[in-house]
């Protein structure tokens, strides 16, 4: 007997960004963030529970998946197994219909899906809110993709282990916008996230001010979003990212994410204000740029970014639904 169960996720995109981690905490971070939910791109995760299996098993777009991404992939497993009382091994199948490479995390939207189709898998009824902590536990930006739009995800208490999911701040139809990624490189980042913000917290003189400026940058964004005000966001997302980056790049060593190309956009973007066009940047533990602007504005701030040298494609996304079960069934 054998029980399966698929779900689809989406990336997101901090534009309030979340680096750090409270000490002691089950994965909670230690500053408030709010993102955008991506359509456009998916993460289809199946996972399978058998009594037939050997052990827990983790297929990426059709590969066996390392041991690392195993083991993540199997302590959100275990948390399912406990709650559910079940105790059988589980075969999981992952695909991303968006390139690896293209800048944009998959773990997001990868452990949203896995969170949705583990716990339907296990007979649990479906629960955003549960789905979210769980996914959260994992990899906490991942916590943000179970709902669509726009959402937050609140910072941990020292030393709490508390029931923490990301919740809606408003639907994806609140403020018109478009997400370019200007991709920049096809070589996987060097430093992954946990790693940088956990290096950030142990080394940057920075990273204090980082942790007591990052929630005013927070509410600004929250703000504007709510105000439908794609100024006030962009500028305040804007800031967001360069002071995340400021407190890594303070990091000993340096914790830099950047390559020339990353710099050209920036500075290409900062032009396109000058010329009196609305075009804001945004850029996560990589070196490809993520740039807001408005949907009319889109096309020409499109054309601007591909024309950067170094710049390989710009790839165009709009507010997306959150993660969603597509099937759950009991086989013999
Ligand atoms: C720069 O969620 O990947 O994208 O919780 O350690 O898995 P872990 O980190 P992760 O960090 C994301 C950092 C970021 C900003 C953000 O998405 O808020």
């Amino acid at each position: 007997m054998s029980h399966q169960a698929t779900a689809l996720a989406h990336p997101n995109i901090a534009l309030a960004k979340y680096w750090g981690k409270v000490p002691g905490s089950d994965n909670a971070p230690a500053v408030p963030s709010l993102s955008v939910t991506l359509a456009g791109m998916t993460t289809t995760t199946t996972v399978e529970f058998s009594a037939d299996f050997p052990a827990d098993h983790l297929e990426l777009n059709g590969a066996e998946a390392d041991a690392t991404a195993l083991r993540r992939a199997s302590g959100l497993l275990d948390e399912v197994r406990a709650e559910a009382g079940l105790k059988v091994p589980a075969r999981i199948r992952s695909r991303n219909d968006f390139p690896t490479a293209a800048g944009l995390a998959s773990s997001a939207s990868g452990f949203a899906a896995l969170a949705v189709a583990a716990r339907s898998a296990a007979g649990l009824p479906r629960d955003p809110a549960r789905e979210s902590n769980l996914a959260r536990r994992a990899s906490a930006s991942s916590a943000r993709s179970l709902f669509g739009g726009f959402v937050e995800l609140a910072a941990g208490r020292e030393n709490e282990h508390r029931f923490l999911p990301a919740q809606q701040v408003a639907p994806p139809d609140a403020l018109p916008l478009r997400v370019l990624v200007a991709v920049t490189t096809e070589r996987i980042k060097d430093t992954p996230s946990t790693g940088g913000m956990n290096h950030t917290a142990a080394t940057s003189p920075y990273y204090q001010a980082w942790v007591a400026h990052a929630p005013r940058l927070f509410e600004r964004v929250r703000a504007a979003v709510l105000a439908a005000d794609l100024e006030a966001l962009g500028v305040a997302a804007e800031e967001s990212a360069f002071a995340m980056h400021a407190s890594a790049i303070a990091a000993a060593p340096a914790v830099l994410y950047w390559l020339g190309p990353t710099v050209e956009v920036i500075a290409a973007v900062r032009g396109l204000r000058a010329s009196g066009v609305g075009a804001w940047c945004t850029m996560d533990a990589g070196p490809h740029v993520k740039v807001l602007c408005a949907p009319p504005d889109a096309a020409r701030v499109a054309s601007t970014l591909a024309a950067i040298p170094g710049v390989l494609r710009v790839l165009t996304a709009s507010p997306g639904e959150g993660a969603r079960l597509l099937g759950a069934e009991a086989s013999t």
